[in-house]
């Protein structure tokens, strides 16, 4: 699904997350939403942010999973994915904080694994996800599930690539500053989503769109894995569509 820009693109995701929340209104269920952080979805939630200002969307019967968090991160900390998404969302609507999911950065390491046991067990006793968002890194990753990802995955402690730190550098003022592991939602989970969004714009985009979309399935690029799923759809710009 190709826009002309980012703009058209984002409005279009946030048109439909509005849409999904508002039938879950109208039927007295809760809508599910796995979200995710980077430049990417900015847009998104400040039209999200918009229709709730101007146009009285509400997020009351809205809970949110986040998908991943660097690892250790404190969550006041100016990197934390809770910041961006308190910054970015959560700061200006209506949502009940205590519908709000993200890893914790913060946990001690014996901790982490019945930590993300919980974190799936919590998704599905909200009856699973309904719409998960995604962005891409270039190194093929969705969330922060790297090369080497396996597909039935599930959320746990991960190692991050060379490439998505040098990526994150900048966030942290050096590489060596960048975290080198992180907690995230596995390919399972979000596979498990009734519906897909991966988002991406610009041409810096364009060559991982190229194997996510055409290339061999293959945990080398663990993005692949999303052509085997028939709930997936991907939102572009002209330019990241532009090696299609
Ligand atoms: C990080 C996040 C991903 C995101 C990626 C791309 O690695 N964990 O969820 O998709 O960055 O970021 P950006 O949208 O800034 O290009």
């Amino acid at each position: 699904n190709v826009y002309p820009g980012q703009k058209e693109a984002s409005l279009y995701v946030a048109q439909k997350i509005a849409t999904l929340i508002k039938a879950k209104q109208q039927a007295s269920e809760k809508a599910v939403l796995g979200l995710a952080t980077g430049a990417t979805p900015v847009g998104v939630y400040r039209e999200l942010v918009r229709m709730h200002r101007e146009e009285g969307l509400s997020f009351y019967n809205v809970v949110t999973f986040n998908l991943d968090e660097y690892y250790p991160m404190q969550p006041h900390a100016e990197q934390s994915y809770v910041t961006f998404m308190y910054e970015n969302l959560f700061s200006h609507i209506d949502i009940d904080k205590a519908n709000i999911h993200i890893p914790d950065g913060t946990l001690a390491v014996e901790e982490v694994a019945a930590f993300c046991l919980n974190y799936e067990k919590k998704i599905e006793e909200f009856g699973g996800l309904d719409l998960q968002v995604l962005g891409i890194g270039r190194t093929g990753h969705i969330g922060f599930n790297e090369p080497g990802s396996a597909p039935n995955s599930g959320t746990r402690l991960v190692t991050l690539d060379n490439l998505t730190r040098s990526d994150a550098s900048r966030d942290f003022g050096g590489k060596e500053n960048v975290p080198t592991k992180a907690i995230t939602m596995g390919i399972g989970t979000i596979f498990k989503a009734r519906e897909i969004i991966l988002m991406a714009w610009s041409r810096k985009k364009a060559p991982i769109i190229k194997k996510a979309v055409e290339g061999e399935i293959s945990g080398e690029v663990p993005a692949t894995y999303l052509q085997l799923s028939d709930h997936v759809e991907f939102v572009l710009d002209e330019d990241a569509a532009s090696e299609l």
